[in-house]
């Protein structure tokens, strides 16, 4: 098994009865996810859970508002991501993921709007040495460099935490880009966003049209204004998962973007164009036009790795090329993912989780 996971859980009781933060990561095939939660007695209705925002927040919830506010933009708007043990090691993912910061076009400065959420003490100290926003989700329990928890049946529960978590942030008043730190920064997003969009998502395949609710997102990169909108539908995307036991906030954002609740309460999706913001799933030609690159459609950490470098070795050839060439060059990735990814799709109990990052 090529998958690497690993989660954490930090229980405290107090007078309202059991608590608990549960963090889990896996690495290589799905990306680096972190979730923090708290964990309510099921008689407790669910409005309940989003309205006692210190309470889901935790023990962890000052320090988080700190980090929070010294990475914010003036309009609170902060850019997040997740970190592992794994992704953190040097030479490995979290390393090119800052370098692409100071070798894009004009994303060095973006760097400090960033937060590293990070999900283990060495993930930690390791973004400490490097970066100043890191927020370390306290940790006791369970064995965060366990491979068990990828079988475990609480996966699918810690996953969803992630979306209870973004909420929360949402509520506070911050807006976020969330972004796997698979994903490359080359150039500045912003300008490639949609400025009337509420709730606008990266594809792992771009049919074409923003607004169309066929093209297929990918939840490792989306860009969430907070407002009243966002809000009601990050519970109803968390709700939603009662009624669709057994599948990813992933799987189930592509059921319930369909349904007619999005237009009843005015929600902006938009979808964004694999040009601007690519991935390997579906790889387009020109690099001038990418603001962000995803590893995704990728298995095997030393795979992404390899392609990651090739993508940056590309990307500084780029920026040394005389303006008129510019418009005309081309990646030369995938390599390494894409023959992982072919190889492992023949297998089909593991093209479940290939396409999910
Ligand atoms: C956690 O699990 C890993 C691998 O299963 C093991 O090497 C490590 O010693 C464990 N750590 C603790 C603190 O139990
Ligand atoms: C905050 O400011 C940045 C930079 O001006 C802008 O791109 C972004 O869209 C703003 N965020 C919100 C939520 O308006
Ligand atoms: C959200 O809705 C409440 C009332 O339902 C309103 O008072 C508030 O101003 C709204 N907030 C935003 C950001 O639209
Ligand atoms: C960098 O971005 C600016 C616009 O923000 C653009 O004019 C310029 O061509 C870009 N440089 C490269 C090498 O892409
Ligand atoms: C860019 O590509 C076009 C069409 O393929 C070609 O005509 C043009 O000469 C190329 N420009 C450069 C600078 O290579
Ligand atoms: C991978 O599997 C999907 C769905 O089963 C299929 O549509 C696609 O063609 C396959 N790709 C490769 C390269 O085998």
């Amino acid at each position: 098994m090529i998958c690497k996971s690993s989660g954490l859980e930090v229980q405290d009781h107090d007078e309202k009865g059991y608590k608990s933060w549960c963090v889990v990561r896996i690495g290589v095939v799905f990306v680096g996810v972190i979730v923090a939660c708290m964990v309510l007695s099921n008689s407790e209705p669910m409005s309940y859970v989003f309205i006692r925002n210190s309470r889901i927040m935790g023990m962890n919830r000052n320090t988080l508002d700190i980090v929070l506010k010294r990475a914010s933009m003036k309009n609170k708007t902060v850019i997040l991501t997740t970190l592992n043990d794994a992704w953190a090691e040097p030479n490995s993912i979290f390393d090119l993921f800052l370098e692409s910061f100071r070798i894009g076009n004009k994303t060095k400065r973006l760097v400090k709007h960033l937060v590293v959420i990070c999900m283990d003490k060495k993930a930690y100290k390791r973004c400490l040495a490097l970066h100043p926003h890191c927020h370390h989700l306290r940790t006791k329990g369970i064995n965060f460099s366990s491979e068990a928890l990828f079988m475990n049946p609480d996966y699918l529960q810690m996953m969803w935490r992630r979306i209870e978590f973004l909420a929360h942030l949402l509520e506070k008043g911050y807006s976020f880009v969330f972004t796997d730190s698979d994903i490359m920064w080359l150039q500045n997003p912003f300008k490639r966003f949609y400025p009337d969009a509420d709730f606008q998502i990266a594809c792992d395949y771009f049919w074409g049209n923003s607004y169309d609710v066929d093209n297929l997102p990918n939840g490792g990169f989306n860009y969430v204004k907070s407002n009243n909108r966002t809000i009601q539908f990050y519970k109803f995307w968390y709700k939603s998962r009662e009624r669709y036991p057994g599948l990813h906030d992933q799987d189930v954002l592509n059921k319930i973007k369909h349904e007619p609740f999005i237009k009843e309460i005015g929600l902006q999706l938009r979808f964004l164009d694999t040009a601007y913001f690519g991935g390997f799933c579906q790889p387009r030609e020109l690099i001038n036009l990418i603001c962000t690159m995803h590893a995704n459609c990728c298995v095997g950490l030393q795979n992404k790795v390899r392609d990651l470098q090739i993508l940056l070795d590309d990307w500084r050839r780029f920026m040394l090329l005389n303006p008129t060439m510019l418009s005309n060059a081309t990646l030369s990735v995938p390599q390494y993912c894409r023959t992982s990814f072919e190889h492992h799709n023949t297998s089909k109990e593991n093209s479940k989780t290939a396409h999910k990052k």
